[in-house]
């Protein structure tokens, strides 16, 4: 007999996610067992519980959630999380801490529709971000030149390091947007940018937006006003302003939402699967494609 689907949802916040939640229902689990305030050193004895339980013929019925509003938290408990499997005794595991793999993921997809993102210059505005970070470490593994902005070009530089630690082919500038100036400079001759700053913050203006005559598609992943890129809709879905093809937060949440309801799915085909940034984003890529 097949054996439900239980999915482990280990949290590193005070509460469980309800988002999370919710989605892992709407995936077509048959169980959710939630985990808050998780700490590296509980992960063992959790992930044991997840392994030793069923057959390895079964264990692709069982599979771990990481979330939590930390990123670099979520990132150790992954690593706590792989250092626990062994041989055929392993459970698919999935890192979406702080949404910020599938939102990067849906962010540079929505890109790529428009662009070569070979071929292309990317600013990322508020580049330092758990959100951000993903976006510039996805634009650059598929080729793209990135130009990673903050108010700190210290904060900047930091955030290439790590990208380029992950992925040394990476061709990325950092940039200090600290002023309009500064954003405009940062702005010149790219053709995407993707905004992935602090919600209500606003970091381009209309104007300066409208100037650049380089820009192609421009990203906006802030929901709350002021919205991040200014003149564009947070519903926006590949709308034209001025020649520019705009993505605001909404525009982009749909395929955010798809690409972790596909995610889930697919951790639930085999018990050997990490999906971090980069799977994630071939799961997106994939739905592009899909019929
Ligand atoms: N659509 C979705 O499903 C979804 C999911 C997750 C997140 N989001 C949205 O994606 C965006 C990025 O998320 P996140 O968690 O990465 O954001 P975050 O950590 O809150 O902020 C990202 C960056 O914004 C910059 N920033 C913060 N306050 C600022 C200010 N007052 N002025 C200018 N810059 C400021 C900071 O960069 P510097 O200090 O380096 O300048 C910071 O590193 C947010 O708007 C969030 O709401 C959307």
């Amino acid at each position: 007999m097949t054996k439900p689907k239980i999915l482990i949802q280990l949290d590193g916040d005070n509460q469980a996610s309800v988002f999370d939640a919710v989605v892992g229902v709407d995936a077509g689990i048959d169980h959710l067992f939630q985990y808050h305030s998780v700490q590296v050193e509980q992960i063992r004895d959790l992930v044991h519980g997840a392994m030793f339980t069923r057959g390895p013929q079964d264990l692709h019925n069982t599979a771990l959630f990481i979330g939590g509003s930390n990123v670099a938290h979520g990132e150790r408990l992954l690593r706590a999380a792989a250092d626990c499997f062994f041989g055929p005794m392993r459970v698919s595991v999935m890192l979406d801490a702080n949404g910020a793999n599938t939102t990067a993921a849906a962010a540079v997809l929505a890109a790529a529709r428009h662009v070569e993102l070979a071929q292309s210059t990317a600013l990322v505005l508020a580049g330092t971000g758990p959100v951000g970070q993903r976006a510039v470490r996805l634009l650059a593994r598929s080729g793209c030149q990135v130009r990673v902005a903050s108010r700190s070009v210290e904060r900047a530089a930091e955030t290439c390091r790590q990208v380029q630690a992950n992925c040394a082919d990476a061709v990325l500038t950092p940039v200090a947007t600290a002023d309009a100036d500064q954003t405009r400079g940062a702005l010149e001759g790219v053709n995407i940018v993707i905004a992935a700053g602090a919600a209500g913050v606003e970091l381009l203006s209309d104007d300066a937006r409208k100037a650049c005559a380089s820009l192609q598609v421009a990203v906006d992943l802030n929901a709350v006003p002021p919205l991040g890129l200014a003149g564009i809709g947070v519903t926006d879905k590949a709308v034209d302003h001025e020649g520019v093809i705009c993505y605001g937060a909404i525009g982009v949440g749909g395929t955010k939402m798809k690409i972790h309801k596909a995610a889930i799915k697919k951790l639930f085909t085999a018990n050997e699967l990490v999906l971090d940034a980069e799977e994630i984003f071939e799961i997106g890529r994939e739905l592009e494609t899909a019929p």
